[in-house]
């Protein structure tokens, strides 16, 4: 039973021919709705890969696959005991790949973003020690702190699939003690069914992860260039 992390930049190459025969009808008619192409060749991109990457541990044909979105969009494989999920940030992305349970992950570039947005964001979203914890850093710090619970939050609330209803100021963590969240929302069970790991790419991005299973290796992988050997 595994845990593991493929991340890396989007290939900005405009060749799509190989990525768009391997989606679905519902992923082409999202991918054609998609107004900036940027954005769109993004889309295409990270959803053929995930497929690629998807039907390589579970032996199949990518366009064999059925991918299904759960009532908050979360997407999922119905036939399958396998679960995975996406992140994306600007050209960076981090896909989870689980055979253990549950898995949510949750990308951020390091930008330092406005002050006044990060403390209103922090209010709304942290429990009262981590907002005390945040508001003691030296304000240099604060960003990244802000940051590292963020991201395990966002990690969280996409693992559950509930998205931000989840409850997020019930959702605790200490993120210098990698293991188990101090405290989750009532309905996600017991803290000690979920465990959570951060990486950082580099000195720009944080991917944390957070899954439901005992504690186990998680591995990091990068993946260099989309348009590779995943054919
Ligand atoms: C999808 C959601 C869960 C995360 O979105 P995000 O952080 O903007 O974007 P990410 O790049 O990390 O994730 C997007 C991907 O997650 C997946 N996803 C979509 N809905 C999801 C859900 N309900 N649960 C888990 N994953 C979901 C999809 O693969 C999506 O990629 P796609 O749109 O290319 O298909 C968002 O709807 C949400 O509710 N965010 C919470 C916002 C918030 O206030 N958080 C506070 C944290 S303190």
């Amino acid at each position: 039973m595994t845990i593991e992390i493929v991340y890396g930049a989007v290939n900005p190459h405009p060749e799509l021919a190989d990525d768009w025969r391997i989606l679905d009808k519902t992923e082409q008619q999202r991918a054609s709705r998609i107004g900036n192409p940027l954005a769109r060749t993004r889309y295409i991109k990270l959803r053929a890969l995930t497929r690629r990457l998807l039907a390589k541990r579970l032996n199949c044909r990518p366009d064999d696959l059925t991918i299904a979105h759960g009532a908050h969009g979360k997407p999922f494989l119905p036939d399958h005991k396998f679960h995975f999920n996406l992140s994306h940030s600007h050209d960076q992305f981090a896909l989870a790949l689980s055979d253990a349970g549950e898995v949510g992950v949750d990308l951020e570039r390091f930008n330092p973003p406005r002050p006044l947005h990060v403390a209103r964001l922090a209010r709304r979203c942290f429990a009262n020690d981590e907002l005390a914890f945040w508001q003691n850093q030296p304000t240099a710090r604060q960003w990244q702190v802000f940051f590292q619970f963020w991201t395990l939050k966002e990690a969280l609330v996409k693992a559950s699939g509930l998205g931000i209803q989840a409850g997020l100021r019930n959702a605790r963590f200490d993120f210098q003690s990698p293991g188990h969240p101090l405290a989750v929302p009532e309905h996600m069970g017991r803290p000690e069914d979920w465990c959570w790991r951060q990486h950082n790419i580099g000195q720009a991005s944080l991917v944390s992860v957070v899954y439901r299973a005992p504690e186990r290796q998680v591995s990091w992988r990068e993946y260099a260039d989309l348009t590779g050997d995943h054919k």
